[in-house]
């Protein structure tokens, strides 16, 4: 297994140890905190705790705080992929190659886990166990809500539902884009800067890297829905063309899209080699993006 592969794992098991805790003292008899530990503890690949990892290297953070920042952005992740693959939004039965959780447990539960995976990660930010500065948690707390709701990630879905079969141009589009999968990325960067209390002008470079490395993460999501296999992405493909999803894709092309992608990156890479060798982490997480088949 490659030193990439090792990292990334280690940290999802770390971030899924400490979400454990959250669950240990409830009736485990639950039929909510069943579907909630099934839509969240289901091998995602934790990129998004892999990314807070590498951002909180830059700023020598201790792995600790990093974790909490990793299982609250996990849980509001996992949220958006149980609310995704519902028939109201993409009506997708399969999800890390199990069945999705509203097939498992019914339409309304996953609706209510989603909406209590949501608030778990207010939960762990506010938590006395996540050991920091009330303002420093407030500051973290509200950023969180942003990225999460109707300006970011929800925000973005929506948009992503009222284009399908629309032609929509190229800026809306990778506003939609930014929305619904960079915003959380953008949390996952800064979030770093605000723990250490950086200048604003770094929060927002730092933002900023999030959501482009968000909007490369979704091109190359949309690349494998096309030219993936839904055995080893765990989830169906080739179906965004038959939703009329607004895709980079489906209005410039696999080959221009792919260009566009490898631009990003270059950019991306670029941005954050100013932050000197702590970045390496960062960089090769990149790499794994443009690279990815799962
Ligand atoms: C899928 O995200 C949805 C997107 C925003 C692209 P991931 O590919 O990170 O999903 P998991 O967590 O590994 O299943
Ligand atoms: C999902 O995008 C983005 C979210 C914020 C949930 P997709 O709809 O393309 O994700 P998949 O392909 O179902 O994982
Ligand atoms: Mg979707
Ligand atoms: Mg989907
Ligand atoms: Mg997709």
């Amino acid at each position: 297994m490659s030193g990439f592969q090792n990292k990334i794992r280690q940290i999802a098991k770390d971030t899924d140890k400490y979400l454990h805790q959250y669950f240990k003292k409830q009736d485990a008899k639950s039929y909510l905190l069943k579907s909630m530990k099934y839509g969240l503890f289901s091998g995602g690949k934790g990129f998004r705790s892999k990314i807070i990892v590498d951002t909180g290297k830059i700023f020598n953070i201790d792995y600790n705080l990093l974790k909490a920042l990793s299982a609250a952005v996990e849980c509001v992740h996992s949220y958006s992929l149980i609310h995704d693959d519902l028939p109201c939004m993409d009506d997708d039965d399969i999800r890390r190659g199990k069945l999705s959780t509203h097939k498992k447990f019914g339409e309304s539960t996953a609706i209510l886990s989603g909406n209590s995976l949501l608030t778990l990660a207010f939960e762990i930010l506010s938590d006395k166990k996540f050991k920091l500065k009330s303002k420093i948690k407030t500051e973290l707390i509200y950023s969180l809500a942003i990225c999460s709701g109707r300006s970011g990630m929800a925000g973005g879905q929506c948009l992503d539902l009222n284009f399908e079969h629309k032609k929509v141009n190229k800026p809306r589009l990778i506003e939609m884009q930014n929305k619904k999968t960079g915003k959380l990325f953008c949390f996952c960067c800064s979030s770093s800067a605000m723990i250490t209390e950086k200048k604003l002008s770094v929060k927002r470079d730092l933002c900023q890297i999030g959501s482009q490395i968000g909007l490369l993460y979704q091109i190359s999501d949309d690349l494998i829905d096309v030219r993936g296999n839904s055995n080893k992405a765990g989830k169906p493909t080739k179906k965004d063309i038959k939703r009329g999803k607004a895709t980079l894709i489906n209005l410039l092309g696999y080959r221009n899209s792919l260009e566009f992608a490898y631009l990003l990156k270059n950019k991306l890479v670029n941005k954050i080699k100013k932050y000197g060798t702590k970045s390496r982490d960062l960089l090769e997480s990149l790499e794994y993006i443009i690279h990815r088949e799962v």
